[in-house]
């Protein structure tokens, strides 16, 4: 791609206290692109997103938005981006029609026939006040107060939180027509399955550490296979252990089932010189990949999946 970058994160390095949120985490995002920013909870991904928006301060490492440094040029950078936190507070004695208002005054130059067409396309009511709305729909009113001033780039976090499925498919062609238009989505989940659905790129990140970076068709390109064989008779699993390729062996009785990347040739090799009676494979869905990598997670922290640091006591 030739464009410069629309956001740019450097090395990022994210320290409170000894703990370690983000640990020198570099990507780039070009313009046109969904972004797909995944990982378990307490991964660092809301605070990279901070970082980006300079809501927080870098303990090392930098960031850029559309060119511009987030530290020295935040005020700009707020301006050019739509930004959808995690933890969206708004005042709840105004109506969702009065909090947009309110929102648009204060950026200028929105376009509220673009307001109307979000609210309809959303679903969204905006006649109640926003302490008596459901979850999904305050989590609406997030989302057109990011779009409504269509900006460059927008980076939205855990955007499809309390959305039920229609909304949701509505709200991923939304996606589709702004990177068609050239603007760059950022956007951080916890299911594969949403961001396999828009993302063109995706980037993992587990304790802190980006694990992955990948163009969505190659991952897809990547995915294991998973292979059922079935015996004439029962087979030892240690015939299928340490084959090229071959993960995750499982035997019950006479069917055996692996995971396998690459060629099945090795697999199929060993598997001939016992009685097969019947071959069958699949492809593993993403998802399964992803579960891979919270299994990591779970394995790592001592089987909680919990790394909440055990003091609170530095802040940003
Ligand atoms: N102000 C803070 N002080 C101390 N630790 C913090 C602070 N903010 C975040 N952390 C820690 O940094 C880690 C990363 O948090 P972050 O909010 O970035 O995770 P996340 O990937 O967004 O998770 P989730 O999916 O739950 O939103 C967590 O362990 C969190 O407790
Ligand atoms: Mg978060």
């Amino acid at each position: 791609m030739t464009a410069s970058p629309s956001i740019e994160v450097d090395r990022l390095t994210k320290r409170y206290g000894d703990f370690t949120a983000v640990d020198d985490v570099s990507f780039e995002i070009h313009p046109g692109e969904i972004f797909g920013f995944l990982g378990p909870n307490g991964a660092g991904k809301s605070t990279t997103i901070r970082a980006i928006l300079d809501l927080i301060r870098p303990t090392a490492g930098a960031c850029r938005v559309l060119g511009l440094d987030s530290r020295t040029d935040a005020v700009e950078i707020h301006r050019r981006t739509g930004f959808l936190p995690a933890d969206l507070a708004l005042w709840p004695n105004l109506t969702g029609k009065q909090t947009l208002q309110y929102l648009a005054n204060l950026r200028g130059g929105v376009d509220w026939g673009f307001v109307d067409e979000l609210t309809q396309r959303l679903d969204a009511d905006l006649s109640k006040k926003v302490g008596e709305y459901s979850s999904g729909n305050r989590q609406k009113i997030g989302i057109i107060q990011a779009f409504m001033h269509m900006p460059e780039v927008l980076i939205l976090d855990e955007p499809i939180t309390g959305l039920d499925p229609l909304v949701q498919l509505e709200f991923h062609t939304l996606l589709r027509e702004t990177a068609q238009a050239g603007r760059t989505v950022f956007l951080s989940s916890h299911t594969i399955s949403e961001v396999e659905r828009v993302a063109d790129k995706v980037a993992f990140i587990r304790r802190g550490h980006l694990i992955a970076v990948e163009q969505m068709s190659d991952l897809q390109d990547k995915a294991l296979r998973r292979i059922t064989l079935e015996f004439a008779a029962p087979v030892a699993p240690e015939a299928f252990r340490g084959v090229e390729g071959v993960h995750e062996v499982s035997v019950e009785g006479a069917t055996v089932t692996a995971q396998y990347e690459g060629s099945m040739a090795p697999l199929l090799s060993v598997a001939t010189r016992h009685d097969v009676v019947s071959v069958a494979s699949a492809s593993v869905d993403l998802d399964e990949i992803f579960l891979e990598f919270y299994r990591d997670e779970v394995a790592a922290a001592g089987g909680d999946p919990s790394r909440e640091p055990d003091t609170s006591s530095p802040v940003a």
